[in-house]
């Protein structure tokens, strides 16, 4: 599908956006290990979250989807049954290694399968951990998408991950909830620790020191009501399309604010943005609040170091920013970038300079000076959603209408999200 996006005078309006991909992804989870019934509200929309949906129910768990409500009949964590097929986690990074740690306990064997990216992106980060752990787990030259895992009864482990990656750390302490004793994850730098508090959340007991988290096996998990927060990393396309659009005026309601995610309003603060937030408050243990978001000059700046592992979801939309920011954006320690649903180090520099801005290129990161235009042109989201919404963003500042090729890619983590943008405009 093409979307062709016209340039926008400004942008207002009072917002919701959809339910947060990785705490949805986490919940459905955790509710198909617990007891009980558990009713999650504001459930992520996107085609990822309900790759996981599938997957749980394929093992046998009922799950029922109305809206954004999700209800899932849980029956604790020896419930799971042997599937019928293939696991299909689509896209979705988060669904097939989250979903390895838990399958690796099984008293059956299953297999995990992806779209072409996702038989594309490193799973040895989490087979080498589940292996430390007992697990059996045949992939695609040692590394890739299919895995074939045969269930067995694993041991907990002591893992000091080398990867900063809240994915991996959340798949070895899913599958230590299988093991006696305690399990614990050492990360490089701290990630983003939904899994503790979900965790926290159904009962389970989990203490966290600095970089270290640690695991009792074997809790007893009680199914429960949640409400998602809306995604920030959602909210990143429209704080930044309000931020460079001169004279808007945007509030977007109930959006997470755990600190292990909003580095990005302390980066948009630093770049010289205009926001402000309101409304805060707690929802199972999660910290929500309203932004508002105002338009006007920027600064631009530089993303490095625990920085780059904190923002990596929304880089591709600060790139955007950087070009019309006084100073650009500088990035780098970004190598985590060439391994998501793209190579991003190059799409991103790809589309920028489809659009006549100039941006560098370098092996973990990319430069993009700043007080540049963007010009309308074709250009492409190379299958990957935040791709797609990025430059969705940079056609509101271009000159000339833009045409975004394989633009329902978007629909991964946002479904109805050019909509959303269109009735914005003021
Ligand atoms: C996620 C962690 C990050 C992030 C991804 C979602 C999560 O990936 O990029 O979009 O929900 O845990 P890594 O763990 O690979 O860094």
């Amino acid at each position: 599908m093409q979307k062709i996006i016209q340039p926008a005078g400004q942008l207002s309006g009072s917002l919701d956006l959809p339910g947060d991909k990785s705490i949805s992804h986490r919940y459905a989870i955790l509710a198909s290990l617990a007891e009980g019934r558990s009713v999650i509200r504001n459930f992520a929309t996107g085609a990822d979250c309900h790759s996981t949906l599938g997957c749980v129910g394929a093992l046998g768990i009922p799950v029922s989807v109305e809206g954004a409500t999700v209800t899932i009949e849980g029956r604790g964590l020896d419930g799971w049954t042997r599937p019928g097929s293939d696991l299909d986690a689509g896209n979705s990074g988060s669904a097939m290694r989250m979903l390895a740690g838990p399958l690796a306990a099984q008293p059956f064997s299953s297999c995990l399968i992806g779209d072409e990216s996702l038989s594309r992106r490193p799973m040895d980060r989490i087979i080498e951990p589940l292996s430390r752990m007992g697990a059996l787990i045949e992939a695609r030259e040692g590394r890739f998408a299919p895995l074939s895992i045969e269930g067995r009864s694993l041991h907990a482990i002591d893992y000091a991950s080398p990867v900063a990656s809240a994915q991996v750390k959340t798949c070895v302490l899913l599958a230590g909830l299988f093991c006696e004793g305690d399990t614990v994850v050492r990360e490089p730098m701290r990630t983003r620790d939904h899994t503790e508090i979900a965790l926290r959340e159904f009962g389970a007991s989990i203490t966290i020191a600095r970089r270290v988290t640690t695991l009792t096996g074997r809790p007893a998990l009680t199914g429960r009501e949640l409400t998602v927060p809306a995604d920030l990393s959602s909210a990143a396309f429209f704080l930044v399309a309000a931020s460079i659009v001169p004279g808007s005026h945007l509030v977007l309601r109930g959006i997470g604010l755990n600190p292990s995610r909003s580095a990005l309003l302390d980066f948009l603060l630093s770049a010289g943005a205009s926001i402000r937030i309101v409304n805060m408050e707690h929802v199972n243990g999660e910290p929500i609040g309203d932004l508002e978001v105002t338009g006007g000059a920027l600064r631009g700046g530089e993303i490095s170091g625990e920085l780059a592992a904190a923002l990596i979801d929304e880089i591709p939309v600060l790139a955007v920013l950087g070009a019309v920011s006084d100073q650009g954006l500088a990035v780098r320690d970004a190598k985590e970038l060439r391994v998501k649903e793209t190579d991003r180090i190059a799409t991103v520099v790809a589309n920028l300079r489809r659009m006549g801005v100039s941006a560098d290129e370098a092996p973990d990161g990319f430069t993009v000076p700043g007080r540049q235009q963007f010009r309308g042109a074709t250009v492409d989201s190379f299958g990957d959603h935040r791709i797609a919404m990025a430059f969705a963003v940079a056609a509101l500042r271009a000159e000339g209408e833009t045409v975004i090729e394989n633009a329902e890619a978007a629909s991964v983590s946002f479904p109805g999200f050019y909509e959303l943008l269109e009735s914005c405009r003021s």
